[in-house]
């Protein structure tokens, strides 16, 4: 182990080694097991689901792109996304030939913003056949995915009445929300279907992977058909052109016991949230980024945004923090400015092109000590005077 302060690992203190064990002691290895059935249903009852609603996945990015298909959007379909996201959003649309229609977003939040959302919708778009197309290019606008940033959730009960009102679905990317409460509902409970990603820096870990979620179990069962490449019978038969998708058993058995350990991980972040919350109260030069009035974060990564963009503060901080052996970095670059999304039609987004100066991650592992999130504090709070 590093003797680094990181921003997000892994705490893996439950029964990984023992399920693991029972993996290669059981011979399945792979795509087929008891543990990929298990982890299903307990991320589905963990995020308020029945059982069954939820399809293992190799990665976020890959039940992004399936939860596309499974909504039935097309190529050359517009799916609206805000700018401020992983590009894994982005790339899941260009995956399956459609095109991103990159939105802004609320500064208090950095998630999808829905006034500006209904007002481009009502400007730009018509209606023809129950459907959305966009007036400009007559392209058909497939999806919204928002996005919780940090772990927070956008507006969903907003952009739930938007998507209705111009007969668009929507895909949560929650990617990093598992945890995270919209009013008090849970993930699964907000009626709309979505991902999360286990990846290595997430709140809980498989290595890599990710789910699918959704109250429908239509869409369940397409997701975990196109996941194991569309095979219907024992004798290879496959009925479309689909993927090898699907979470593996060791994915799933490091998922089982993760997942076990899930309300004590949450419990710890949000530990870490209210401590750097209650230090940096009265800080006049930067806010950290908190819940919001519409819900709860999950509290993955604490962020502070510079209330004044000054691009040497970030990064005289970061490395001041790194002296110290503490991790600390620049978040994500808004899509609208990455070189494979430099033609998407997006809005007017120039206000935004500083702002991944403007925000620092902070460490925010469920395993941080105490006296390790003083000293952090301390640094930051003493920059700053
Ligand atoms: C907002 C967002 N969407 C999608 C993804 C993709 O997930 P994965 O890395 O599991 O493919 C991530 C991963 O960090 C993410 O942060």
């Amino acid at each position: 182990m590093s003797d680094w302060i990181e921003i997000s690992i892994p705490s893996l203190r439950g029964k990984e080694k023992e399920y693991l064990e029972e993996c290669i002691n059981s011979n399945y290895v792979s795509s087929i097991g008891p543990f990929t059935t298990k982890f299903e249903n307990l991320i589905s009852e963990k995020i308020g689901l029945n059982e069954n609603g939820a399809a293992a996945t190799s990665s976020g990015t890959t039940a992004l792109q399936l939860g596309l298909l499974s909504l039935e959007v097309k190529q050359n379909n517009l799916v609206i996304l805000p700018t401020y996201t992983f590009i894994a959003t982005a790339n899941a649309i260009s995956h399956v030939n459609a095109q991103p229609w990159i939105f802004d977003i609320e500064m208090d939040h950095l998630t999808l913003d829905h006034k500006k959302l209904e007002h481009e919708l009502e400007n730009k778009t018509f209606q023809k056949n129950d459907s959305c197309f966009h007036k400009k290019t007559y392209q058909k606008v497939g999806c919204i995915i928002p996005v919780h940033v940090f772990g927070c959730p956008p507006n969903i009960e907003e952009i739930k009445r938007i998507g209705k009102k111009f007969n668009i679905p929507i895909l949560l990317d929650s990617a990093c929300g598992i945890g995270a409460k919209f009013k008090n509902l849970n993930l699964g409970e907000t009626d709309l279907p979505g991902i999360i990603s286990f990846n290595g820096n997430k709140t809980i870990t498989t290595g890599s992977g990710g789910i699918f979620y959704s109250k429908e179990k239509n869409l369940i069962k397409k997701v975990k058909h196109l996941s194991s490449t569309a095979k219907c019978t024992n004798r290879y038969d496959h009925d479309e052109i689909a993927f090898n998708y699907r979470m593996s058993n060791i994915q799933a058995a490091l998922g089982l016991a993760q997942l076990e350990q899930l309300d004590k991980i949450l419990n710890d972040k949000k530990k870490i949230h209210l401590n750097y919350l209650n230090a940096f109260n009265n800080c006049s030069k930067f806010k950290l980024i908190s819940d919001p009035n519409w819900g709860e974060s999950s509290h993955w990564l604490n962020a502070i945004i510079l209330k004044e963009d000054n691009k040497e503060t970030i990064e005289k901080l970061i490395n001041k923090l790194r002296e110290a052996r503490i991790r600390a970095n620049y978040f994500w670059k808004p899509l609208h400015l990455q070189n494979p999304y430099q033609s998407s039609m997006r809005n007017k987004l120039e206000h935004l092109n500083e702002i991944q100066e403007r925000i620092l991650i902070l460490p925010s592992s469920s395993n941080l000590k105490f006296d390790e999130q003083q000293k952090i504090i301390k640094i930051i709070k003493s920059y700053f005077q």
